[in-house]
């Protein structure tokens, strides 16, 4: 199948394009009526609820006709672009085809299947598909106790799984758990530098992180610890990067205590970070890789892939789903998976991110609020505080930028006082510098908003 490779090519004049206030009236209409009955929206949302029309490679259309640069791909799901000509021929040739057949084996399904085991790190070949990266997090979960035949599982504070009822105990966001968590899930202090749990600087510290953490392994656990389950990079906890050493250390650290690591790449996988796999970053292959967002560009495809040696387990913890690895999900994947290949698409994003990078770190030394800024290749990110000093989060201030932003035309990710920038890999450098001008004109505003000028 062809497409023309300069499909999301645009005017760097046409965007962002701002005709009506947003939300504009249509917007609101939309979004009245599909409030009154569906609740419970993201934050995203709730501060800015404009309603969408379409999307094109980089950009978003609201129903006013406002047009967006695109700085959050959904949520760190349409990695390739809105639309992308490829993943959509796929689609529409197998959804005219087959829909589903339960979990048989189709054509599609083995093209996507030997793609996907070809790609991955290692030998983590054992595959199972699933449609939310939370089904898949917890197959892996589930994976993991089979193999091991024990039951606990440690995660990190800040660590987000996403929110059904295992996903959410391995899961530190106070508001999605309703309740305790279940028996055998601990939570640990994560290497994240900027606020470390334990006072420390690194790398004086010498990872002193993880020593407490085997520490609180042989005090907490009951010698049944299946797994460490772990995000490379904490997307929802601000596009916290650790040290080069942490996820070896980990690693490392699970191999001496005989327990498998688990690592969730939902949102990292698929080029996101400038390599294929997060992992590929600190050259650690975990035992089991959890992936989804970027898989299918959209379409809810998410997987796990278990080390080959391991996969007899896999027939303990039965595979099919009523819409895990159907025709649409495979064909969306294929597509994907190819794309990433044929258009360079991990080179892009560590180029595109190295270019954004750049730009922050300068933003950072002009504002008083920007307390750090960080990410690695285009999972990227900005914490804002009330005193660069005491570090303190400036949660208000957070939420503003992110609006007055997204007012000026920039379709982002907020998360209190972390604003994340997550753009489609295959942005252009001179688009992305527009969204860029927009954060940083936005942050004046609101350091003049909260008397910082
Ligand atoms: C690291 C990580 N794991 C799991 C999930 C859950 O994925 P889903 O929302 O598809 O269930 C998410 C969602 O944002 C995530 O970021």
């Amino acid at each position: 199948m062809s497409y023309d490779k300069n499909w999301a090519k645009i005017d760097p004049d046409s965007v962002p394009d701002i005709k009506v206030t947003p939300p504009g009236p249509k917007s609101k209409e939309i979004h009245n009526r599909a409030e009154k009955y569906m609740k419970g929206y993201s934050s995203q949302v709730k501060l800015f609820p404009v309603s969408f029309e379409s999307g094109h490679g980089v950009t978003l259309t609201d129903s006013d006709g406002n047009k967006y640069i695109d700085f959050s791909s959904g949520i760190y799901v349409t990695n390739l672009g809105h639309c992308h000509p490829k993943v959509v021929q796929y689609l529409q040739k197998y959804t005219a085809q087959l829909m589903n057949c339960h979990d048989f084996s189709t054509e599609i399904k083995a093209l996507f299947l030997e793609k996907l085991a070809s790609m991955t790190p290692g030998n983590l070949n054992g595959i199972q598909m699933y449609c939310a990266g939370c089904e898949s997090v917890e197959a892996a979960m589930r994976a993991a106790r089979a193999h091991t035949r024990k039951y606990e599982f440690f995660s990190f504070y800040g660590d987000f799984h996403g929110k059904t009822m295992s996903a959410v105990s391995v899961t530190q966001v106070a508001d999605i758990t309703t309740g305790p968590r279940a028996v055998g899930m601990h939570l640990a202090p994560s290497g994240h530098c900027y606020h470390c749990a334990f006072d420390k600087k690194y790398p004086e510290c010498k990872l002193f992180c993880v020593d407490a953490l085997e520490r609180q392994i042989q005090m907490e656990g009951t010698n049944n610890v299946a797994a460490i389950l772990m995000e490379p990079i904490q997307g929802w906890n601000g596009s916290i990067v650790y040290p080069d050493d942490y996820l070896p250390a980990i690693r490392n650290l699970c191999d001496r205590l005989g327990i498998l690591l688990i690592v969730d790449e939902v949102l990292t996988c698929c080029a996101r970070t400038g390599k294929m796999w997060c992992v590929d970053n600190y050259n650690v292959v975990p035992d089991i890789i959890v992936l989804g967002k970027g898989l299918a560009n959209g379409f809810p495809a998410t997987a796990f892939a278990i080390r080959e040696e391991m996969t007899e387990v896999l027939e303990k913890i039965s595979a099919s789903t009523s819409y895990g690895g159907n025709p649409m999900a495979a064909a969306a994947g294929l597509a994907s998976l190819e794309v990433i290949e044929e258009e360079n698409i991990v080179q892009k994003s560590a180029g595109l991110g190295e270019f954004i990078m750049k730009r922050l770190k300068k933003m950072k030394e002009s504002h008083k609020i920007i307390g750090e800024v960080r990410g690695k290749g285009c999972l990227l990110g900005m914490e804002l505080v009330k005193d660069k000093g005491t570090r303190e989060p400036f949660a208000e201030a957070g939420k503003r930028v992110y609006q007055v932003a997204f007012s000026k035309g920039l379709a982002w990710i907020p998360a209190n006082h972390n604003l994340r920038m997550s753009p489609p890999l295959i942005m252009e450098e001179i688009i992305a510098d527009k969204a860029l001008d927009i954060i940083d004109e936005s942050i004046t505003i609101v350091e003049k908003e909260f008397g910082y000028i």
